[in-house]
């Protein structure tokens, strides 16, 4: 039992394993701008554009600014220890692989089960997120929406009716067709990858920009809503405003930082790995942040908490615009479609992350080899795809975007502490292993990005702490039922 809970990968095989040009085949295509933009696509989505007003709705009311610099900070923290991993284990397979060479088998298992947490029901969260701006693109084409029942969840009704959701179609729909784009290969897609950043990087500053002259003090007013609590429209109460409202709803925006570290599940991909994979990932992850804090001031400015927990709560941008910003219709309908545009990219860069992670562990023999199969000519891991597809399906049609989302942020929190661990462990294990970027103040960047990110574990509340708890188990059951035996340290 020791040497299971131990074993680690060395990191020499582990170069081998990747060997450039081998088995793998993937090419080294990616400069550190290109690594950027792969960030900054996989960052800004639906955590801007959905979750914040569901943070300032249910949580925090204007101080969701204050909430998503605390997760801004934790992101950092985290991600300068993903950076030094990143720059010294140049390997696809993100915090899975990295926590295979330092924390031992077991750990790297819970790891890269946990990220199908972040990869895949992140994924499905976003569908969810391009559902309601979809079905506010057909309202602005004129034509009739897609019913809510099959376009909401069984979870869902509408209020003071009995209309309630049977199945997600859009949300569905959309995971099919980026599924299929993924077993068809990416490679061409970086050209249409930089139009999608640079359209979400200007609808963030036009709506800045524009919307800066509509911001109503009052609505800021008080900053910090007074600590009480909220019961949300799926029953479950708890806390809003005060401290433990802003670390809530630094857990919930959290989601929108998720993808900076998908950066690093590239490091195979990119040209010089060292240097780019710092810049990428702490580059996009600055300008997001910087982002992401001024665009929620504007939006709790403009409208009213009481709009985000009606309404507004769903595409909540565009409402906001159409409700409050006269004579912007123009700005509203470019956003919708803009949006819809860049939560495909999202969602292409969590599906392709997910791959990736099961892919490693496939080759590792932790899970079944049909996640590591690849298409004849496309050479794309085309099984494990659509085995993904109809996972995210089941979560993106019959759960709300709330569950889903809050369950992204907590899985995706938990990682980070391991890898923050992780990073400082193996300092101590091989000081000897060259690192190209290596952690300022290792002790307490490492330390601080456990406690900050601890905190908005603990500002998720229970529900979600059940949540990762169960998810956490049904993994260890599969560990010890298969993972455990196939593992090719297993076999020597
Ligand atoms: N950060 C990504 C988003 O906000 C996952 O959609």
């Amino acid at each position: 039992m020791a040497s299971l809970l131990t074993r680690t990968k060395s990191i020499d095989r582990l170069m081998q394993d990747s060997d450039v040009g081998g088995e793998s085949g993937l090419k080294r295509t990616l400069g550190s701008w290109s690594l950027i933009g792969l960030g900054i696509g996989a960052i800004i989505g639906a955590g801007l554009f959905v979750r914040t007003a569901a943070a300032i709705a249910e949580r925090a009311g204007p101080s969701v600014t204050l909430a998503f610099i605390v997760a801004g900070f934790g992101c950092a923290f985290a991600g300068l220890c993903y950076a030094e991993f990143a720059s010294m284990i140049p390997i696809a397979g993100s915090a899975y692989t990295y926590s295979y060479t330092t924390m031992g088998e077991l750990v790297a298992w819970i790891i890269g089960w946990d990220l199908v947490l972040e990869y895949a029901v992140g994924a499905a969260t976003v569908a969810i997120a391009w559902s309601q701006y979809f079905n506010n693109l057909l309202g602005i084409l004129h034509m009739s929406p897609v019913p809510y029942e099959w376009s909401h969840s069984p979870l869902q009704s509408i209020a003071g009716t009995t209309t309630h959701g049977i199945m997600n179609i859009p949300a569905v729909c959309i995971l099919f067709l980026l599924s299929l784009i993924l077993v068809r290969g990416t490679q061409e897609s970086a050209f249409v990858n930089g139009i999608i950043v640079i359209t979400k990087v200007a609808i963030v500053l036009v709506v800045i920009g524009l919307g800066w002259g509509f911001i109503n003090p009052a609505n800021h007013v008080p900053f910090i809503p007074e600590a009480t609590t909220y019961t949300t429209p799926l029953g479950v109460t708890h806390a809003y405003g005060g401290l433990m409202g802003i670390l809530g709803a630094a857990g919930v925006v959290f989601f929108a930082f998720i993808g900076f570290d998908a950066v690093s599940t590239a490091a195979q991909e990119a040209k010089n790995p060292a240097r780019d994979m710092p810049i990428g990932i702490l580059g996009s992850l600055v300008i997001c942040t910087i982002l992401y804090v001024v665009f929620s001031y504007v939006l709790s400015g403009i409208a009213t908490v009481a709009d985000f927990r009606g309404a507004g709560a769903e595409a909540s941008v565009t409402f906001a615009i159409q409700k409050y910003m006269t004579g912007y219709t123009w700005l509203a309908n470019f956003v919708t479609v803009a949006i819809l545009a860049g939560f495909s990219s999202v969602i292409l860069v969590m599906l392709l992350g997910q791959s990736r992670v099961f892919y490693s562990m496939s080759r590792d023999g932790l899970v079944p080899k049909v996640f590591s199969d690849t298409h004849p000519k496309y050479r794309t891991p085309w099984k494990s795809n659509m085995l993904f597809f109809v996972f995210t399906s089941l979560f993106a049609g019959f759960l709300p975007d709330s569950i889903v989302g809050e369950m992204t942020s907590i899985g995706t929190l938990f990682a980070f502490i391991l890898v923050c661990a992780g990073v400082w462990i193996l300092r101590v294990k091989r000081p000897d292993l060259p690192r190209a970027f290596r952690v300022p103040a290792v002790q307490l960047v490492s330390i601080m990005g456990i406690i900050v990110c601890g905190a908005m574990i603990y500002g998720l509340g229970w529900t979600n702490w059940a949540r990762l708890g169960v998810w956490l188990l049904i993994g260890l059951v599969f560990y010890f039922t298969y993972g455990q035996k196939h593992s090719l340290l297993n076999k020597g």
